[in-house]
């Protein structure tokens, strides 16, 4: 099977999957956000000017929208699920979402900060620097960017990895074909560290929570966008 095509397919799977299995209940199921989520979000928000616009992408149902306007400042919602986003005008329907995968993102760039949340494991390695890219544009120079990596035990991954071989799918290692909608990618934290910097991301802090399960956790990096990255075009968000 031909990665590329596999690889589509993963991604249409896991909009098929959050719009209809995952949406209708995801407020419900989805455990509270955990302290460091929350101590992240708040340390983006605080770097962010008052009043200052925050991309959310992928925001799903928008777990983080009433943090951003508790602190004064704008949400703009991005996801690729359609069902996700209903869910998310439900609640906030005065904050402006936009349907889009993360590989597609193209939301001018009037950013002042964006954040990641809980959304990477769906992107494969190859995308990765592309998705950096088109989330530091959105910010541009000066702006603060947090994203969560998901975490798991190496000989889960390690079993994943044979297990998809010997069924022919094309994965690489470090993805996991039987997790979220049918895949779930969980690059090593240094290769992160790279692309990161390779976006031109820097002064970035780091920490781990647990998830709620022993199988998953996360990993935190909230870092600014650099020199070299993102110069802002003056382009504004579509309304
Ligand atoms: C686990 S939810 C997290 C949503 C939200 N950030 C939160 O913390 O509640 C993952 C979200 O990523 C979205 N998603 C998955 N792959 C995506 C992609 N390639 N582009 C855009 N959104 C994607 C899903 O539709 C879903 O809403």
């Amino acid at each position: 099977m031909n990665r590329n095509d596999w690889l589509a397919a993963r991604r249409r799977a896991a909009e098929a999957a959050f719009d209809t299995r995952y949406a209708p209940t995801y407020d419900e199921d989805d455990p509270p956000t955990s302290e460091t989520h929350r101590r992240f979000v708040n340390l983006l928000l605080d770097r962010c000017p008052a009043d200052g616009l925050v991309l959310d992408a992928a925001c799903g149902t928008g777990k983080y929208f009433g943090l951003v306007l508790d602190a004064c400042r704008r949400p703009f919602g991005v996801d690729q699920s359609a069902g996700m986003l209903a869910r998310a005008a439900a609640k906030f329907p005065d904050v402006p979402l936009h349907k889009s995968a993360l590989q597609d993102l193209d939301v001018g760039a009037g950013f002042d900060a964006a954040m990641c949340v809980d959304a990477m494991e769906n992107v494969p390695p190859e995308d990765w620097p592309l998705v950096l890219e088109r989330v530091v544009r959105a910010v541009g120079r000066g702006g603060g960017l947090y994203v969560t990596v998901e975490c798991t035990d190496p000989q889960r991954l390690a079993a994943a990895y044979t297990e998809a071989g010997e069924q022919g799918l094309p994965v690489v290692v470090g993805e996991d074909a039987r997790r979220g909608g049918g895949y779930h990618h969980y690059p090593a934290l240094d290769r992160v560290r790279g692309w990161l910097r390779d976006a031109g991301v820097t002064d970035v802090l780091e920490a781990h929570s647990l998830g709620d399960h022993p199988s998953y956790s996360y990993h935190h990096f909230l870092g600014v966008v650099g020199p070299r990255a993102g110069a802002r075009s003056g382009t504004g968000p579509p309304g």
